[in-house]
């Protein structure tokens, strides 16, 4: 074919591509990035947005045929990946522009009773005025929530190994491509909602949802960034005649954030579709805007001006990226964590996700030789081109994987999570503050129970909300849960399948249970005539045999 088209064609044809490319997704930035096989967050997230932006979110009844539905969207262009969920459908055309056509194939609902907000997105729903073709073949509807824990107790329970349970927990609490892409869309969706004010905006999820700690079901917390507007850099001259733009000042860069998070707020509430049950928060430290996108289901935080939430975002994609027995630990403490209801989904004097994850983080510096390194050594690895100072604080750390050396530690993820309870089971939190810039531990500001070091605005504490009581019952349940993984460590033999096979809990599917020592605490307060020594015998009882099991391994 290179024959007959020539090759001027081929060189016309190759530059369009490259234009295509380097336009559309920044392609030499992504290959700088992707080097050693790690892609940085950047790279991800340009490549998700990329995809985004050609993308639809559908709304098709569930007998909707899907040969049918996928053949009338094929008129638009091609389609390169789609998937169901719910009662909705994700489409990805190969080119941007088959959207525009599919706008304008695209009707105003009929208005009936009510009068529609005349705005136009890629929300869409796909209409059936044939009632003949309803027959449908099954379609594989994906879920974007997490199993239940009873189930996953129950799988967990039939793996052979304790460092199986904690893959096989990761796998299924983990985000899926699918929900990856979602995330994204919706992104994209609400962009498309501020882009008449804003047009050079973006808006990008940041936290769990893209720093490989999200759960199936967790929030999106995105970033309104309007830093990329064009202007900022332009040079004024020396003298002579220069324009420049009119704009309505602020006192403070805090108010202009409220201002732009209120105005926008209002717009999604108004004209946003699917964008239910908005609340501007513009008192909060960071303020931002909470509401519920209807056809994902996310709880949506936007935020403005919040590039250190980006950094620390980037931060724990990196951690979790160097090895992975980093994220199989965090999945496995978080998911613990809220089975225990050390971590709640509402603010208050809990331990936030965010701060549980800096702990395991610590944890991993800590051990001998470290499974990662300490953020002042990512700090000194850095080029000039990952120099980042934000709001005066140094957020500067190497963005290329390949400068990083780990240390050959190989203790098994079994090891890990019983040493992560028996660490902080007796840290001594009173005087001291978790430290991930300098990778050990610190003596700690009067004032907060619980201090563990903002890793770049470090003069702050991440978990000042903790209390005392918050504190203690995180100690206590590491202490007890170090106690029955020490117990429970080894799968029960599978003897005697005929008949009705019995689950036996053992190992991680035991954390997850209610603890026995609240249970107690529970029956102790509910019944104010029982006497406390059985409860304080069976802690004696349970931190005797602790022991007796140390020793016994300090001796083997
Ligand atoms: P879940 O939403 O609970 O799954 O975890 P998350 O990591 O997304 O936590 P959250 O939604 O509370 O916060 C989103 C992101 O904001 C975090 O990942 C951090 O990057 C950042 N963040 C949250 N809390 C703090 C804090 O106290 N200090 C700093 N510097 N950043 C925070
Ligand atoms: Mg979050």
């Amino acid at each position: 074919r290179l024959h007959t088209i020539g090759r001027g064609s081929v060189v016309k044809c190759l530059q369009k591509v490259d234009t295509f490319l380097h336009r559309n997704i920044g392609t030499n930035v992504v290959a700088v990035q992707e080097k050693n096989g790690f892609k940085s967050l950047y790279a991800v997230q340009a490549e998700r947005q990329e995809q985004a932006e050609r993308s639809v979110l559908i709304s098709c009844h569930s007998m909707t045929n899907e040969k049918r539905f996928l053949e009338y969207l094929a008129n638009y262009g091609d389609i390169q990946k789609y998937f169901f969920y719910g009662i909705y459908a994700v489409v990805e055309f190969a080119n941007k522009e088959s959207i525009a056509s599919l706008f304008e194939g695209t009707a105003i609902p009929g208005i009936g009773m009510e009068t529609m907000m005349p705005f136009k997105s890629r929300l869409l729903s796909m209409r059936n005025l044939d009632s003949v073709d309803l027959r449908n073949q099954p379609k594989k509807r994906l879920a974007q929530q997490s199993i239940p824990i009873n189930e996953l107790i129950q799988r967990l329970s039939k793996e052979e190994s304790i460092d199986q349970q904690i893959t096989s927990l990761t796998e299924a609490h983990q985000l899926t491509e699918e929900s990856c892409r979602l995330r994204f869309l919706v992104c994209s969706l609400l962009k498309d909602i501020v882009a008449p004010f804003f047009p050079e905006c973006t808006i990008k999820p940041f936290g769990s949802s893209v720093n490989g700690f999200g759960k199936l079901g967790c929030d999106l917390d995105m970033f309104l960034d309007l830093d990329g507007i064009s202007g900022k850099n332009a040079t004024m001259p020396k003298s002579g005649l220069f324009l420049e733009y009119q704009m309505k000042a602020a006192k403070s860069e805090r108010i202009v954030t409220q201002n732009i998070l209120s105005g926008i707020g209002t717009c999604m509430d108004l004209f946003g579709p699917g964008c239910v049950g908005l609340h501007k928060i513009l008192d909060a430290r960071c303020p931002l805007v909470r509401f519920t996108h209807q056809p994902s289901g996310f709880q949506c935080d936007l935020t403005a001006n919040n590039r250190v939430a980006m950094k620390s975002t980037e931060l724990l994609y990196l951690y979790g990226e160097l090895d992975p027995r980093v994220r199989h630990l965090v999945f496995t403490v978080r998911c613990w964590a809220q089975a225990q209801g050390i971590t709640k989904s509402i603010p208050g004097a809990w331990i936030s996700n965010f701060s549980l994850t800096v702990m395991v983080l610590f944890f991993l510096q800590r051990r001998n030789p470290p499974i990662i390194p300490t953020l002042e050594h990512l700090r000194d690895l850095a080029g000039p081109e990952d120099k980042s100072v934000i709001e005066d604080n140094d957020c500067t750390f190497v963005s290329d994987f390949s400068k990083i050396q780990l240390e050959s530690n190989t203790e098994t993820l079994e090891q890990l999570l019983c040493e992560f309870f028996e660490f902080y089971a007796s840290f001594s939190f009173q005087t001291l503050s978790i430290n991930i810039r300098k990778g050990r531990e610190q003596n700690k500001p009067v004032g907060d129970p619980l201090h563990i070091q903002n890793p770049f605005e470090t003069t702050l504490n991440v978990s000042k909300n903790v209390n005392t009581t918050q504190l203690g019952r995180f100690v206590a349940l590491c202490q007890e849960s170090s106690w029955l993984i020490q117990q429970n460590k080894t799968a029960p033999s599978r003897g005697g399948t005929e008949g009705k096979a019995t689950i036996t809990l053992w190992g991680v599917s035991n954390l997850l249970l209610p603890s026995q020592i609240e249970e107690v605490k529970r029956k102790q307060n509910s019944s104010k005539k029982q006497k406390f020594e059985p409860t304080n015998q069976w802690i004696k009882d349970m931190l005797k045999s602790m022991k007796a099991t140390n020793n016994q391994q300090n001796q083997s």
